[in-house]
C-alpha cells in the first residue's frame, strides 16, 4: 500500500509555525479568561476573529470545506466542530474551544477544554485525564519513536481511567495545509506506524468520551456529539519531532 508522503520542515520553516502557532496559543489564553457562565459562544467568536487578524493572521478554520466560523466551540456532549452561536454559557458546562490560524504561509492548530464556573467531579476528572493524555502523547513525538506510540499514549491513559477514545476524528500532521499526512489515530500499538523523523509537525488532539466512544453528527452537517449523551473533551497542540525532543509551537 502506498502511503503519502510526510512533509518534513526545516528548523527556519519550524520557527514560521511556531509563530502561527503562537498566534493561536495567545487568542485561546484570552478567550480562556473571558468563558463564564452568560457569555455566549458568538462573543468569544467574535473576540477571537479580532485577536487573530490584530497579529496578523488568518483563521484557518474559516471557509475550510464551508466551515462559517474562525472556532469549533464544542459544549459538554457536543465532540467537535460545535458552531458558535447565540448559546449562553451555564455554570458547569464543559467548553472545548479549537482555533487554528495561517500566518506567513503555515498553519497552528490547538484546542483546550474548560470548566464553565465549577462543574462536577466526573467532568473536572474527563478534563484531566484528556490533558494528562495529551501531555503523555507529546511525550512520545520523538525521534526514533513510531507514530503509534503517540496513539498507544493516548489510548492507554484514558481507557485505564474508563474513559473511551473517539474513532471517527483523528490528529494530524500540519504545515503549508491545515491537514497532511499522516493521519493521527488516538488509538492503536505501541512500536508500529511510520518512524519519527526531525521536521514532522503533527497536531495531536485527543476527543475523549466519558461514556463510549461512538459519535454522530447533528443536521448543521457538522457539531459531532456523543451517541449515549454522555461529556465529551478535546486538548490539541501543534508538536515539532526535533533532535531535542517534542517542541510544543502552540504553548505560550
Ligand atoms: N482541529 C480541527 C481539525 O484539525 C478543526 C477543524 S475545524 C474545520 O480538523 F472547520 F476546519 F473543519
Ligand atoms: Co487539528
Amino acid at each position: 500500500m502506498r502511503r503519502e508522503v510526510i512533509i518534513l520542515k526545516s528548523p527556519d520553516e519550524i520557527e514560521v509555525m511556531r509563530a502561527s502557532s503562537r498566534i493561536v496559543a495567545e487568542a485561546l489564553l484570552i478567550l480562556k479568561e473571558r468563558i463564564a457562565p452568560g457569555v455566549s459562544t458568538i462573543d468569544l467568536e467574535r473576540i477571537a476573529e479580532g485577536e487573530i487578524k490584530k497579529r496578523k493572521a488568518r483563521p484557518a478554520f474559516k471557509g475550510y470545506k464551508g466551515y462559517p466560523f474562525c472556532l469549533c466551540t464544542s459544549v459538554n456532549d457536543q465532540v467537535v466542530h460545535g458552531m458558535p452561536s447565540k448559546r449562553a454559557l451555564k455554570e458547569g458546562d464543559i467548553l472545548s474551544i479549537d482555533c487554528g490560524v495561517l500566518y506567513d504561509g503555515f498553519y497552528g492548530d490547538a484546542a483546550f477544554t474548560s470548566p464553565v464556573g465549577s462543574v462536577g467531579e466526573d467532568a473536572r476528572r474527563l478534563m484531566e485525564v484528556t490533558e494528562k493524555s495529551l501531555d503523555l502523547a507529546i511525550a512520545a513525538a520523538v525521534v526514533g519513536g513510531r507514530l503509534h506510540d503517540i496513539s498507544h499514549a493516548v489510548q492507554s491513559t484514558v481507557e485505564a481511567a474508563g474513559f473511551s477514545v473517539v474513532r471517527d476524528f483523528v490528529g494530524h500532521g500540519i504545515g503549508r495545509e491545515l491537514h497532511e499526512p499522516p493521519q493521527l489515530p488516538n488509538f492503536g500499538e505501541p512500536g508500529t506506524g511510520t518512524r519519527l523523523k526531525p521536521g514532522m509537525v503533527l497536531a495531536i488532539e485527543p476527543m475523549i468520551n466519558a461514556g463510549g466512544h461512538e459519535i454522530k453528527i447533528l443536521d448543521d452537517g457538522w457539531t459531532a456529539v456523543t451517541k449515549d449523551g454522555s461529556l465529551s473533551a478535546h486538548f490539541e497542540h501543534t508538536v515539532a519531532v526535533t533532535q531535542k525532543g517534542p517542541y510544543v509551537l502552540s504553548r505560550i
